[in-house]
């Protein structure tokens, strides 16, 4: 079967990795793709958020699986735009349709949808431009700190976390009046606070109620080592992790993965893809802190490497609405990542650094991110390649990343040495 992955960062490298190793995968395209992806099949240059150019490639080169990495396209209604052509009705697209990526698409979409169907969550208020007043009189009510959420996508940007009230008051203005975040402020989500350790989940879901549960993970957002400094969209990840036993495992299965399943089906979303479980351990039990509907990045480049299941059987029961009649096998050692970034990313930086090092190491590989081939490998974005090395435990795992990293540079480069520090 020929497959065609959407997107070009680390998270669509490890995909296609894990795709190309199928007996199942004949020819593997990736659009836009990276300097990474070019090793394992051939880069494309397709507008993915336009149904009718993929829709027009899907035809031309018979593919039979769609799989759409990042959040834009789903959100924006790519599955539907293909599946609106009378001739691709055949084909498997993975990643849902347009009425569920809201979930993702609309924190207060996501956050009804939660108290709806009873899935633990933080409490919360939604607010507009006219209702400014009761949204600072419902702040005054709160504890500190304050958590405002742009209710759109707006780049893993739109989340403001404050101590102070009377800022917090000034930034839900800034955030409705002034659209701080353009039209994905229009509506802001307020929020309790909730604390506790964060991980997250992910699911394959069939559209009928069933799921594969896929192993969890832990990510490290911010900059700065100790988890300070501005967020990112992630340093690194790691995979298991310790504090999810099964007492938690079996908690969050009951209380969040089943009731968001059946609660699709209810809702009559039509749902066939990844979900990405945002969660946060709290003295009260896990609690949702947000939906993607998609994978994470950089929690594929540890998730993914670890399943031992044939993915391509996965997306074709997936397709056929028998993904419960699969055994989900995972490699129980432990899966780290290191993420080398741009100087001065998230702020501003520089590309078109030349890579030097790179080269098959034996227990790492190198997922690419921001990279492009030219005459040689060079720097094309902020998140630049992700580490991926397996061991015993998170020690042995992070120290191979790390050795491999000490062999590659560009400059400016710069990486966390402290990732999963807290486990
Ligand atoms: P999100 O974009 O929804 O993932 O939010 C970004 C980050 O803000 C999350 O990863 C959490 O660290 C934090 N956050 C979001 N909502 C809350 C909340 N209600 N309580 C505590 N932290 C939160
Ligand atoms: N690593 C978080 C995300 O992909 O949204």
């Amino acid at each position: 079967m020929n497959i065609l992955v959407l997107g070009s960062g680390g998270r669509e490298h490890a995909l296609s990795h894990k795709i190309s190793q199928s007996n199942r995968c004949e020819k593997l395209f990736i659009a836009p793709g990276n300097a990474g992806t070019a090793r394992l099949g051939e880069n494309v240059s397709l507008n993915i958020e336009d149904a009718f150019e993929v829709g027009a490639f899907v035809k031309a080169n018979d593919i039979g699986i769609v799989v759409i990495g990042p959040e834009a396209p789903l959100v924006l209604g790519l599955h539907d735009g293909l599946k609106a052509d009378p001739t691709l009705t055949e084909l498997i697209v993975v990643g849902p349709r347009q009425a569920a990526a809201k979930l993702e698409g609309s924190k207060d979409f996501a956050k009804k949808f939660m108290f709806r169907h009873k899935i633990p969550t933080a409490a919360y208020e939604t607010f507009t431009k006219d209702t400014l007043e009761q949204g600072q009189a419902f702040l005054e009510t709160l504890d500190p700190p304050y958590v405002l959420k742009a209710d759109g996508l707006a780049a893993g940007k739109g989340v403001l976390i404050i101590e102070d009230l009377n800022e917090a008051k000034g930034e839900l203005k800034r955030m409705l009046v002034d659209a701080k975040f353009g039209d994905a402020s229009t509506r802001v989500v307020v929020e309790e606070f909730l604390s506790g350790l964060e991980f997250s989940l992910f699911a394959l879901a069939d559209g009928h109620g069933g799921y594969a549960l896929l192993p969890e993970a832990k990510d490290y957002k911010r900059i700065g080592e100790g988890d300070t400094g501005l967020n990112t969209g992630g340093m690194g990840a790691i995979s298991p992790i310790p504090f999810f036993d099964d007492a938690l495992r079996n908690r969050t299965i009951k209380e969040i993965i089943e009731p968001t399943i059946k609660g699709l089906v209810k809702d009559d979303l039509p749902y066939q893809g990844f979900i990405f479980f945002g969660l946060i351990n709290t003295d009260r039990g896990p609690k949702v802190i947000e939906y993607n509907v998609r994978l994470g990045d950089p929690e594929t480049e540890v998730i993914i490497p670890r399943l031992e299941t044939d993915i391509i059987d996965l997306f074709i029961a997936m397709n056929n609405g028998t993904i419960n009649e699969i055994e989900v096998n995972v490699n129980p050692q432990t899966a780290a990542t290191v993420m080398a970034v741009s100087g001065g990313y998230p702020g501003s930086y520089e590309k078109g650094k030349v890579i030097h090092g790179l080269r098959d190491f034996d227990q790492t590989t190198v997922y690419h991110a921001g990279t492009r081939l030219l005459k040689e490998i060079i720097t094309s974005g902020g998140r630049v390649m992700a580490f991926t090395s397996f061991g015993l435990n998170k020690e042995e795992a992070l120290s191979k990343s790390y050795a491999a990293l000490n062999e590659v540079s560009f400059e400016g480069m710069n990486y966390r040495k402290d990732i999963g520090f807290d486990l």
